[in-house]
């Protein structure tokens, strides 16, 4: 058999032959991932980056799952996405000088009233901390309306996130109640060295809390709306968001000068505003 034709039909049969399994694609604050990248990690349990790999532990210490950097999607990091979906209203601080690391970011608001339609349409509501200079990655406490890879569905509901180097961890799903009271923290709780250990959770919330260490220093806060498949207005929750008790702590107690910036998507209809600025009880208004 002449060599092309060999050629052509094993080209015709290899692509099949070697079919590997097509990962699902899910949704998470990091934007639209492959399943196989997204882990859920225990009640108890951390992550804690060895060399360039990521190890989920579980409450008692042992490595339940080792997860390697990938080079897909890069996470909602420094600059976030602007089109309609995405990051759509957000308010952000950069720390210029970092000698002083961020020990906390807290913010409280209360849980919206779920929309009045529904397009499968997801909703993150959040406040987080990310480092800058380039390396992608965030630690959010966030809530949630609608389907992502943790879950969900047509009811409120909260996790903790951290998205790095195109991998991505989460808190059990615990659902929660329109009007309910959520405070958002990120901290800074112990440095050693070069390696920083920060947590996400919701103070008030049981089994929301995911600790993390990482080489990172965490200098990017922000208070963020990020929403997928919204197609009416309707499908956001009526009226606003006010996220209030916004503190920003550094760990010498000196109270930085924070000046909030704001993005809004004019065309999808929603707006962040500042109401107070600064780094001690801050205000900020996120619209419908
Ligand atoms: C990802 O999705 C594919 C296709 O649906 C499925 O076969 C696979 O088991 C999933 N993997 C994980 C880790 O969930
Ligand atoms: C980082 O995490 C590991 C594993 O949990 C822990 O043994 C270590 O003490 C942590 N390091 C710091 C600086 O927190
Ligand atoms: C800090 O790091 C050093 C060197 O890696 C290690 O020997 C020491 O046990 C760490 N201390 C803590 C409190 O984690």
């Amino acid at each position: 058999m002449p060599a092309f034709i060999l050629a052509t039909i094993l080209g015709l049969l290899i692509p099949n032959a070697l079919a590997v399994p097509v990962a699902t694609s899910v949704l998470t604050p990091g934007g639209y991932r492959p399943n196989n990248t997204i882990h859920e990690v225990p009640v108890g349990g951390r992550i804690a980056h060895i060399g360039s790999d990521i190890h989920v532990l579980d409450a008692s210490g042992v490595i339940i799952h080792v997860a390697s950097p990938t080079s897909g999607e890069p996470a909602a990091a420094v600059v976030p996405r602007q089109e309609e979906t995405g990051w759509v209203a957000y308010a952000f601080w950069l720390q210029s000088d970092s000698s002083d690391p961020i020990a906390s970011l807290s913010t409280s608001w209360t849980v919206p009233p779920v929309p009045t339609t529904e397009h499968g349409q997801t909703i993150f509501l959040f406040n987080s901390l990310e480092p800058s200079g380039g390396v992608s990655a965030i630690l959010q406490p966030v809530l949630q309306y609608g389907p992502s890879g943790a879950g969900g569905g047509d009811f409120w509901a909260v996790a903790s996130w951290y998205v790095v180097d195109g991998q991505t961890f989460f808190t059990s799903l615990v659902p929660v109640e329109v009007g309910q009271p959520l405070d958002g923290l990120v901290s800074l709780l112990g440095q050693n060295g070069s390696t920083y250990e920060y947590s996400s959770q919701f103070t008030n919330i049981a089994g929301t809390n995911l600790a993390i260490n990482t080489t990172q220093q965490f200098t990017f806060a922000t208070e963020t709306l990020e929403v997928y498949a919204v197609t009416e207005s309707s499908d956001f929750p009526a009226g606003s968001t006010v996220l209030s008790g916004i503190n920003l702590v550094l760990e010498s107690g000196v109270v930085p000068d924070v000046v909030w910036d704001t993005s809004s998507s004019v065309e999808d209809g929603v707006s962040a505003t500042v109401n107070v600025d600064g780094a001690t009880n801050a205000e900020i208004t996120i619209a419908y």
